[in-house]
């Protein structure tokens, strides 16, 4: 058998890039049609030759960071992946620098409530420590529980030794931020204006408001590089809005986490002395109400878990539409409450994230407890 005669082989960077650049041809097109797309692969072939690297335009950029949100497998909020605001500040390199668009990212995403799917890409260089720009803090208590959130202990322990001093020690005290650039992290104290949390109230369960439960409202993943055409930004925070099951069916309710379902079925005043009286699927239910009930009050955005289903379902048929196929993860597709009555339970989904692609690389700092466990959606 003799082999097959073959070109030179092309360096993985260089296939990545003719990849993505055809694809963003595709998908929005180079102006002068199929000699555009030539000459731009030209472009990038030569600025890699003489440099090793290529350099994506705006317009590439922007393109790139929405496809990777809407190649996310986990996620089911990719219905609206086109209206992705993405921020170019592959310029911006000093902490300074990063934390005063940090600050406006945060600003105007949250935008008075009606929040907006933001991305902001930073150069080279810089990494932020927390998995998420708002995260409340876990202080381990000598009885071997915690105050606040169980899932930060290690990031709360690895901000006190780069020098923060510690908060009031609520259950949800704000973490600064640990910006690296350059190899040297510096701590940010998030002002009070740029952190907008909502404090949950039952309908009609007084009780449960009493319980003094909240939780913010911007999700920003901080953790995550953002990958395009075998370019890695390691900086690329990115945010949509909450799903409510993420606060009320996980995050509040988990056991290893805040743990409020004993406490909640007891401002309902429910009989806890057996579990199948259902009193924690009872809790969950009424405090997933809460959430709903006092975003909607407060007017923060807010999904539940029925219409964000359905709008998965609806982004499944704009992408056959469009000839493309939809790769998923079942397990994070399924809300955590109620799952079989939303229609994805129903339905089968090929895993796997292609590039352009949201990656998350092991922190260096971090032992992780649990990575698979920073999950958007669960
Ligand atoms: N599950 C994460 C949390 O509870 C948030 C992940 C991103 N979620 C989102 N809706 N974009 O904090």
């Amino acid at each position: 058998m003799t082999a097959a005669p073959r070109l030179m082989p092309a360096s993985p960077l260089l296939e990545q890039a003719e990849d993505f650049l055809r694809l963003y041809h595709r998908e929005v097109g180079y102006a002068g049609g199929q000699d555009g797309l030539e000459a731009r692969l030209e472009t990038a072939r030569s600025e890699l030759t003489r440099t090793g690297h290529y350099t994506l335009t705006p317009g590439e950029l922007t393109h790139g960071a929405r496809v990777a949100w809407r190649n996310s497998a986990r996620c089911v909020g990719r219905l609206p992946w086109r209206a992705l605001e993405v921020r170019d500040l592959r310029h911006a390199t000093h902490p300074d620098e990063v934390f005063a668009q940090l600050l406006a990212h945060l600003h105007g995403a949250f935008n008075g409530g009606r929040i907006r799917p933001v991305i902001s890409v930073f150069g080279p260089g810089v990494r932020i420590h927390n998995p998420q720009l708002i995260r409340y803090a876990g202080y381990p208590r000598p009885d071997g529980g915690v105050v606040g959130d169980p899932e930060n202990v290690a990031l709360t322990d690895h901000l006190r030794r780069l020098g923060w001093g510690g908060g009031p020690g609520s259950p949800f005290d704000v973490l600064p931020l640990a910006i690296e650039a350059g190899g040297e992290v510096q701590l940010y104290d998030l002002p009070a204006e740029a952190i907008h949390e909502v404090p949950l109230t039952h309908p009609d369960c007084p009780a449960l408001g009493a319980l003094g439960l909240k939780w913010h409202a911007l999700p920003v993943i901080s953790d995550m590089a953002l990958e395009i055409g075998g370019l890695d930004f390691a900086c690329a925070p990115f945010n949509g809005w909450y799903l409510e099951t993420e606060i009320a069916a996980r995050n509040l309710a988990d056991q290893d986490r805040y743990n409020q379902l004993p406490a909640v079925a007891r401002a309902l005043g429910l009989d806890t002395s057996r579990a199948r009286t259902l009193w924690q699927d009872r809790a969950l239910v009424e405090l997933n109400v809460a959430a709903l009930h006092s975003f909607d009050a407060a007017g923060v955005r807010l999904s539940d878990h029925h219409a964000a289903t359905r709008q998965f379902v609806r982004f499944e048929e704009e992408e056959a539409r469009a000839g493309r196929a939809v790769r998923g993860r079942w397990s994070w597709l399924v809300p955590p409450l109620s799952p079989a009555t939303t229609p994805v339970w129903h339905r089968h989904y090929e895993d796997g994230d292609e590039s352009p692609r949201f990656v998350r690389g092991q922190a260096a700092w971090v032992k992780l407890q649990r990575p698979e466990r920073g999950c958007p959606f669960h």
